[in-house]
């Protein structure tokens, strides 16, 4: 006779034979990005003993604790949370269920349908934006196809690449050899309506796009009247809240710029300043008005009632006064009066006084590099080439740091091997201490082992190593890292205490020009180039942006502020080890405003 266990046992089995059956042909779900999508593991109840649920994508296990990202397990494992969906979604997602005799697998395979249908209304004589994005698992060799259906379903190839329209194209890609490969099409007419594609060129179809071109309000001509010309006064200066509120703008704003800067340069060296970037931009935005003003105040992260940005930005960059060398300047055309009030007014917030451009574009490129050069202490000496004679706006930024540990290297050069994403090796020299006090520990959140150097002028450096030199899983690293969780592991890492452990890096060395260009229009600001309000500055004409420029220094040697306790152990190998010969993430922090300072990679040192 069967035990009753035995029983249940028997038909909780055929119960799942039954399943597997139905399951075991997995699941097709069509999704298109930005949905949310919920995956049950069991559409049953089930009472197994001890019963333990995994989940994988593609073959790897899913984080269950994980809860950032867009990807998250819930209810113990009973389903699978995917919001917002991305190309990256894209595969076979296995849910496991093992209890103490049983295993039961079900399959969901996901495909993304990019091809998602967008519908644009402009008015004619406008400018519009065809969004079209490729996925990001693969490298962007050559950019997307545009086609666009003419009468009788007929297609026709956009001639995008033909230059010899000079500035003066209609179409064009906003960021060619980018992920993001929206098409800009300008002074829009009514013959522009119809349906636009985007393809890769192996013919993956990316986006569609249906453009409908109207009529528009017979446009009033430009007029400041209406704009008040000097920034509102803050009232409450000693507000308790001003600090954190910019704090939280300066982490948000920074995570954000990271995001755009890796999807433009996906495995080169990168290293920016987001404070000074984020200082440059607010100095712009106290000439900004109406739509300029909002674009920036969303760009910058700040809220759009926050009248102090200004004066805490004030506030902030005393602070950081002698951390940073930075030169930040807004530059302007000689035939231009700017408006008594902004010059005033960035002379109290930003303490700077424009400057006018002279007539002659060789002696402007010398006056720049000049300026950068003595305002850098000769670090950087070069940020422009050429000044264009039709120049109305410049905005010009350079900032170096030399910091320096608190606990010095080991003084005798080393050398080392450095292994690249592509799995090359390079000798580099090598900063190396066998038993350095640093905090280190695995930030599950971030999936990378991070360590926390104390720098002087109450700084910190961060450096976040991925799990391997793979390409994949630095970019899982820079996925995870939202603004939330870099803040997360800030706090987590204070509470760490410092331990001896045996430190090699690679002698750091950056010094990168990320085209700040590509980065405004990537923030939403593309309209300073295009149909900027900036009544506040200059009120006779409408005046665009015409360039801006962001150059970034950073170096770190042996030297240390304080004598480290340079002792030669042979038995090294009892300390815990941090090895950063393989490519990483740095964040230069500073403790004593809550701000990070520098965000760079290392790929090739
Ligand atoms: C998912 O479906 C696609 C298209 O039908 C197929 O090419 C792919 O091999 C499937 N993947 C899995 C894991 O079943
Ligand atoms: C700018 O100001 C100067 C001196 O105040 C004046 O001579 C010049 O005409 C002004 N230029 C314009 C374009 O208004
Ligand atoms: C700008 O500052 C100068 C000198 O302090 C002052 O005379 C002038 O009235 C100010 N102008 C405005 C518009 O605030
Ligand atoms: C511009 O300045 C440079 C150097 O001072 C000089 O050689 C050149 O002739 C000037 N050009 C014009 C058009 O004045
Ligand atoms: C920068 O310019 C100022 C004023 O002209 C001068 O006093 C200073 O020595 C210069 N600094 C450097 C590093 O050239």
């Amino acid at each position: 006779m069967l035990k009753i266990e035995e029983m249940k046992l028997r038909a909780t089995l055929f119960l799942l034979l039954q399943l597997i059956f139905e399951l075991s042909s997995c699941t097709h779900l069509r999704v298109i990005p930005g949905s949310t999508l919920e995956l049950p593991c069991l559409s049953f109840q089930t009472d197994f003993d001890e019963t333990s649920i995994t989940w994988k994508f593609n073959g790897e296990d899913i984080d269950a604790q994980s809860q950032s990202g867009s990807v998250r397990v819930k209810k113990d494992g009973s389903y699978l949370s995917i919001s917002p969906v991305t190309a990256a979604n894209e595969g076979g997602y296995a849910c496991l269920v093992k209890s103490n005799k049983i295993e039961l697998i079900r399959i969901y395979n996901i495909t993304v349908d990019a091809s998602i249908g967008y519908t644009i209304k402009v008015e004619e004589g406008s400018t519009v934006h065809l969004p079209c994005h490729f996925p990001r698992d693969s490298p962007v060799l050559a950019n997307a196809l545009w086609f666009k259906e003419t009468d009788g379903g007929k297609r026709t190839k956009l001639n995008l690449e033909d230059d010899s329209a000079g500035d003066d194209k209609r179409l064009d890609l906003l960021y060619p050899f980018d992920y993001d490969q929206t098409m800009v099409l300008k002074d829009t007419t009514m013959e522009d309506t119809g349906i636009y594609y985007c393809e890769s060129a192996d013919g993956e179809k990316l986006s569609t796009v249906y453009i409908i071109v109207e009529v528009g309000p017979t446009t009033t001509p430009y007029s400041c009247t209406r704009f008040p010309t000097a920034w509102e006064p803050c009232q409450d200066e000693n507000s308790r809240t001003g600090e954190p509120i910019l704090q939280e703008s300066m982490a948000e704003f920074s995570m954000n710029l990271y995001s755009y800067i890796r999807e433009s340069y996906p495995s080169s060296n990168v290293l920016f300043s987001p404070i000074s970037i984020s200082g440059l931009l607010s100095h712009l935005l106290l000439g900004a008005r109406d739509h300029t003003r909002k674009a920036i105040e969303r760009a910058v992260c700040v809220p759009h009632d926050f009248h102090c940005v200004h004066f805490q930005m004030k506030k902030l960059r005393e602070k950081l006064a002698s951390s940073l060398q930075m030169a930040s300047q807004i530059y302007y055309s000689p035939q231009m009066n700017l408006s008594e009030s902004f010059i005033n007014q960035s002379i109290e917030f930003y303490e700077v006084e424009p400057t006018r451009l002279l007539e002659n574009s060789t002696e402007n490129t010398q006056m720049i590099n000049t300026w950068v050069a003595n305002k850098t202490k000769n670090k950087i000496r070069h940020l422009v080439d050429f000044v264009s004679p039709s120049t109305q706006l410049m905005l010009l930024n350079a900032v170096s740091y030399s910091g320096q540990w608190m606990v010095k290297f080991e003084p005798k050069p080393k050398k080392g091997m450095f292994t690249k994403l592509n799995g090359d090796m390079v000798k580099v020299p090598l900063l190396h201490h066998q038993k350095y006090m640093a905090a280190m520990a695995y930030v599950v959140e971030l999936k990378a082992q991070v360590a926390r150097f104390a720098l002087s002028g109450d700084s910190s450096l961060y450096i976040l190593l991925p799990r391997s030199n793979k390409v994949t899983d630095l970019q899982q690293v820079e996925e995870r890292m939202t603004d939330t969780a870099v803040l997360q592991m800030i706090e987590h890492m204070r509470t760490i205490p410092p331990q001896h452990i045996e430190v090699t890096l690679p002698q750091i060395k950056l010094d990168a020009q990320p085209d700040m260009n590509l980065l405004i229009k990537k923030l939403g600001l593309a309209s300073l180039f295009e149909d900027a309000n900036l009544c506040g500055l200059y009120t006779e004409e409408r005046v665009v942006l015409d360039d801006a420029r962001h150059r970034a220094f950073l170096t770190l040697n042996e030297q240390g502020v304080e004598a480290g306790s340079v002792t030669s152990v042979s038995f090294s190998r009892s300390f815990p080890a941090f090895t950063a010969l393989r490519p990483f993430i740095l964040l230069l922090w500073s403790d004593q405003a809550k701000v990070p300072l520098f965000i760079g990679r290392v790929t090739d040192p």
